[in-house]
């Protein structure tokens, strides 16, 4: 195998290539691992006799002989992928509800911490043609930090303006890859799970920063590769099968980056006047005696007429409660604390964000 470096494509074996990679060297991995979904068993056949082009008898990649050999294999590559991902950095894992359940069991169990699980909902998905079941209409991605606290990459501001100035949902409709996206080889589909590279696109922009190192360790045609230059990050990909790989070197060689590196600049709330969080009280947005707790519930806090919070014995800023409550040096108290409005838990960053155009900012 050739030695690792960034922005090059390793053939070989997934677990053998990430062994080559450093300690806490990469920023972002999407993995879009084996599915194991055993349809060596049988064929699909349309009804109008057509075979179904999805992964068959010969994609050995998919087989696994039983859930053991399937979980081993998921902890194994997990595990070197957690050692070489940096502390702040965050894991994509894509899959389906034959592997994704396994998957995400085996994530929680190495210490990755769970962020959102997001389902690409597909606008365009294959009929169930035996018509034994509902169509399956979509796939999940799971999305973890390397551990519990990390400080990992959010381009939370970005991703809302992206969504005509709403957060973000979890839920992504999105067409699978077709017409002139879909690589064809002798015209037949080339590889039978090319990802869209608008789904790439949403994870790259997302947890990602310009010049940032994203590692895909099931490359496949190379999605991952050509999204990552296009949005100017870096990449690695690995992949077992060589005509595969030579199919991403291709690929990635005729994607251009962006040109104007000023296209990629994302808003930043440092761009963004400041807004106190005493304007939520001035507002009516926040009340004196009002609780928060972080995201999970394990921190409380009541506020106090100034806008300062009161935990037991401790007070201090939203920031500075937060961070001591941790045992941490620093923490955004905007994204961590949350309340509750018309029985609904709301982040306070949401409410920052109201009153700022409450404010007409
Ligand atoms: C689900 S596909 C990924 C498709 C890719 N996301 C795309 O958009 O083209 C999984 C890929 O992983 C490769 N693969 C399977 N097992 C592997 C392993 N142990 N190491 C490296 N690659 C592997 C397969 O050859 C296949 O191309």
């Amino acid at each position: 195998m050739v030695k690792a470096r960034q922005d090059m494509v390793m053939r070989g074996d997934c677990i053998d290539a990430m062994r080559q990679l450093d300690d806490a060297s990469i920023d972002m991995i999407f993995a879009d691992p084996p599915y194991n979904m055993q349809l060596g068993q049988s064929v699909l056949i349309r009804p109008d006799h057509s075979r179904v082009d999805g992964i068959d008898d010969g994609d050995t990649w998919d087989q696994f002989g039983s859930f053991a050999a399937y979980d081993s294999f998921t902890t194994n590559w997990m595990t070197e992928a957690r050692r070489i991902l940096k502390p702040d950095g965050t894991i994509w894992v894509i899959g389906s509800y034959h592997n994704i359940f396994r998957v995400g069991a085996v994530m929680q169990n190495l210490g990755f911490w769970t962020l959102n699980d997001v389902i690409w909902l597909k606008s365009n998905p294959m009929p169930n043609f035996r018509g034994r079941r509902m169509t399956n209409a979509h796939e999940t991605l799971i999305w973890a930090s390397r551990q519990r606290n990390s400080r990992y990459t959010f381009n939370y501001q970005a991703m809302k303006t992206f969504n005509d100035d709403r957060q973000l949902r979890s839920d992504w409709w999105l067409p699978i890859c077709s017409g002139n996206e879909r690589l064809k080889s002798d015209g037949v589909k080339a590889h039978p799970t090319q990802k869209p590279e608008a789904l790439l696109a949403r994870v790259v922009m997302a947890s990602t920063r310009p010049g940032d190192v994203i590692l895909d360790p099931f490359f496949g045609t190379g999605t991952t590769g050509v999204v990552a230059k296009r949005l100017r990050r870096h990449w690695i990909g690995i992949e077992a099968d060589p005509e595969y790989a030579t199919l991403a070197e291709q690929r990635i060689e005729a994607t251009r980056a962006v040109g104007d590196p000023d296209l990629l600049e994302m808003p930043e709330r440092r761009a963004e006047v400041k807004i106190p969080f005493g304007a939520l009280l001035d507002q009516g947005l926040i009340k004196a005696g009002d609780k928060l707790t972080c995201e999970k519930g394990d921190y409380k806090a009541t506020v106090r007429v100034d806008g300062s919070l009161k935990a037991g014995d401790d007070s201090g800023s939203i920031h500075s409660l937060a961070a001591k409550l941790q045992g941490r040096q620093s923490c955004n108290g905007w994204t961590f604390w949350y309340t509750k409005q018309n029985r609904k838990t709301v982040i306070i960053d949401a409410l920052r964000q109201e009153a700022r155009s409450n404010l007409g900012l």
